[in-house]
């Protein structure tokens, strides 16, 4: 079968023109927010564009991309791409993923269900979080044939984790992303001063309120006494860090790949590795937790060294445009997650509007490609960068 060829989107584009018809919103992957700024309430808005403390590290992210720069080749033959790449196994149409995003229902009431719908659809897989607003049955069943991962927020009590991670397992989600920079909630002012917190109103709770390890140890049930259950899962989900001599629960509780999120550091790569996970996300949460931290882009060579061929590299933070992606491969990433960009996609237009979203960036990182002289991920290197 060949390669799908997303870079069409733009004669798609260009051709409905001739019919006056305009893609349904702007294909400016970093206009995005701005634009979403006019659809959302001020809650919503700020809960996705905001960021930890000062907003330091999600500025430092998207300066990183801004510093290094492509050095297009001439003349290589790049009429027919494919960005198609293997992550863990699995085969993919391109080398992107869409990035577990809690509480998708505060931007549009169809929330995951709308995401993994529009990712099915273009063989996406959807990283499914914890803090979804459906059940992590819903999605699978909106996900059909889809691929579809599951993030862990690491619950402290076990038979809760494990129940999570088994209905996970049962339906259909095949790596496992347990995201660690996120243990407790960092200092966010832009949600403080609206006092704004989905979770406490039972927003994103839909996976334990619906598990049965959950509603075993409450008194009345969630539909009941909704305060009560919010009052059970926050301490249990947020506040206690964990040890890395703990991750060995979580290889016996999971038989497929398991992916670390939040990794800066090489020598946690190399942890990471020596405790048998299969992967790591370079990612800082999009600077939504440690404020004046590095950026992510930053650090993505040397846990790529660090990582060498134990462990495979994934990217995020910062990522909008093709190009973006194109650096991060380049410095040794296997593959990228998008996070803002499709909740704002979601926000314009629920399944349409993640669609639009990821066809424009998948269509710009594939015209891009091929005009800096590249068939495939696979060529893509430090040579391909200039930096400074
Ligand atoms: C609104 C919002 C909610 C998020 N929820 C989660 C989550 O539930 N679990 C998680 O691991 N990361 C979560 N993240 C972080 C993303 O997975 C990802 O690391 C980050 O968005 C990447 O940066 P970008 O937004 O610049 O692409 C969230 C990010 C946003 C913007």
């Amino acid at each position: 079968m060949s390669a799908p060829r997303f870079g069409d989107y733009q004669n798609e584009i260009y051709l409905h023109g001739l019919e006056d018809r305009l893609p349904p919103f702007t294909t400016d992957l970093t206009a995005l927010e701005s634009s979403a700024r006019e659809r959302l309430e001020d809650g919503p808005f700020w809960y996705v564009a905001g960021a930890a403390g000062s907003g330091a590290t999600a500025r430092a992210n998207r300066e990183a991309f801004d510093r290094h720069r492509l050095v297009p080749r001439m003349l290589t033959g790049a009429t027919v791409r494919d960005l198609g790449t293997t992550v863990l196994g699995q085969r993919l149409p391109a080398p992107v993923l869409l990035a577990p995003v809690g509480v998708q229902s505060i931007v549009h009431p169809d929330g995951e269900l709308a995401t993994a719908r529009a990712a099915a659809g273009l063989g996406v897989p959807m990283v499914l979080s914890t803090a979804s607003s459906h059940t992590l049955e819903e999605v699978a069943e909106a996900s059909g044939e889809g691929p579809r991962w599951f993030q862990l927020y690491w619950p402290n009590d076990d038979e809760v984790c494990v129940s999570i991670l088994e209905r996970a397992r049962a339906h259909g989600y095949s790596t496992l992303v347990a995201t660690l920079d996120t243990w407790t909630l960092a200092w966010r002012p832009n949600d403080l001063d609206r006092s704004y917190l989905p979770f406490i109103r039972g927003v994103g709770t839909a996976i334990p309120f619906s598990d049965p390890a959950f509603r075993a140890g409450l008194a009345t049930t969630p539909e009941e006494d909704v305060i009560a259950a919010v009052l059970r899962w926050v301490p249990m989900f947020t506040g206690t860090d964990k040890t890395w001599d703990r991750l060995p629960f979580l290889r016996e509780h999971w038989d497929g790949p398991i992916v670390l999120k939040g990794v800066q550091h090489p020598d946690d790569a190399r942890r990471a590795a020596d405790a048998g996970m299969d992967g790591v996300v370079v990612s800082n949460h999009g600077g939504r937790q440690v404020d004046g931290a590095v950026a992510s882009l930053d650090v993505l060579p040397a846990v790529a060294a660090a990582a060498g061929d134990r462990l495979e590299v994934l990217f995020d933070s910062g990522v909008r445009t093709g190009a973006d992606v194109l650096k991060a491969l380049s410095l040794g990433a296997r593959a990228v997650l998008v996070g803002r960009s499709y909740a704002y996609g979601l926000a314009h237009g629920g399944e349409e509007g993640v669609r639009h979203v990821l066809r424009c960036l998948l269509a710009d990182l594939d015209l891009t490609l091929g005009l800096s002289g590249h068939r495939s991920p696979a060529e893509l290197g430090p040579d391909a960068l200039h930096f400074g």
